[in-house]
């Protein structure tokens, strides 16, 4: 599509002087990319510099101590991130002799580096062909091509990576055209007012020619999931497990569970204990547990080691939610 050259000439020509594009030191790309992943553009420039002061290349986070970097961090969010970036350096530079990985496949190998990470830093650092798709590029795409479905959903993601691989990708110089679509998405083809008369590639946009930019992309709204709490009791009625003839429906049609009680709110130990009859020798194990519309809270109680160990003597126990509660109780 000859709009892709013109998006990529629009990037060469337009793009914000950001601290991590002066070179393409895979290091310098790395730690952007990180950084950039759930941090915003303007609060990585604040933190960005700084942090390349303090620890220049691959040796220099591989040895600091693991609190300087996160001192370092701090700002950013999401320390998990820091914590995996000096880890990736450590291998780095301890296992594979300060030679950084130069292709996506081996990126991947590195501690935090996912599909995403590894394609925008071989295509950056080392020119690898490879498309990124993240949420600005699937935001351009779903209007240039108007293109159906949520993305969220496998399928029509596979969709959207074979349109940009196939249709609207520039593979002369993968690094830079990658950084051109995230231009775009956040500068002119952005969630919310659009700015269609300075985009580049806007003679090729099907949502402009429909003037349907708001419908895309299709993303389909999560419904909030209800909080429930629930509260079981396993107990044996002449040495056979308690199986509760309430309606287990909305939870887990189909699955056995010991009798319980549910609540919208959590209870306290005393309520627990007036409603299922506990003594204080009674063992418990707590666990979340989340199905299609609900976030279950659950407590699961028992009288005895004996008891716990008949439930997991049935296979019906051994499915659905009661299985997590088994295993909680380290019987299977
Ligand atoms: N978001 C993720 N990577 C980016 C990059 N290299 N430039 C601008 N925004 C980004």
């Amino acid at each position: 599509m000859k709009e892709v050259q013109a998006l990529y000439q629009w990037y060469m020509n337009n793009k914000r002087d950001l601290p991590w594009r002066i070179n393409q030191d895979p290091y310098r790309v790395m730690v952007s990319e990180i950084m950039l992943q759930q941090t915003r553009v303007e609060a990585v420039i604040a933190k960005y510099n700084a942090f390349l002061d303090l620890f220049p290349d691959v040796k220099s986070l591989a040895l600091a101590s693991e609190q300087d970097v996160l001192l370092a961090w701090q700002g950013l969010g999401y320390y998990r991130r820091a914590r995996n970036l000096k880890k990736t350096c450590e291998t780095i530079y301890f296992e594979y002799s300060n030679q950084f990985p130069q292709s996506y496949v081996n990126l991947l190998k590195l501690p935090g580096i996912g599909d995403y990470s590894a394609s925008a830093i071989s295509s950056i650092a080392f020119s690898e062909k490879r498309p990124v798709l993240d949420g600005n590029v699937i935001r351009i795409l779903s209007r240039i091509f108007a293109l159906a479905g949520d993305p969220k959903v496998v399928a029509i993601k596979k969709n959207f990576q074979k349109c940009l691989a196939e249709q609207f990708f520039y593979d002369q110089d993968p690094g830079n055209y990658n950084q051109a679509l995230m231009e775009l998405g956040a500068l002119i083809c952005t969630p919310k007012q659009v700015k269609c008369e300075l985009c580049p590639v806007s003679t090729a946009c099907l949502a402009k020619e429909r003037d349907q930019i708001e419908l895309y992309p299709e993303l389909v709204k999560k419904e909030k999931k209800v909080k429930v709490f629930l509260y079981f009791y396993m107990d044996l009625i002449e040495d056979q497990i308690h199986i509760a003839d309430q309606n287990w429906k909305n939870y887990q049609e189909g699955y056995i569970s010991p009798p319980y009680f549910e609540s919208n709110v959590a209870m306290s130990d005393l309520e627990i204990q007036q409603n299922l009859k506990l003594d204080d020798q009674s063992l418990m194990v707590q666990f979340k547990h989340s199905i299609t519309k609900y976030n279950i809270d659950c407590r699961v109680y028992a009288k005895s080691n004996h008891v716990i160990e008949k439930y997991a003597q049935n296979n019906l126990a051994k499915t659905g939610f009661l299985l997590k509660a088994l295993k909680k109780f380290k019987v299977i």
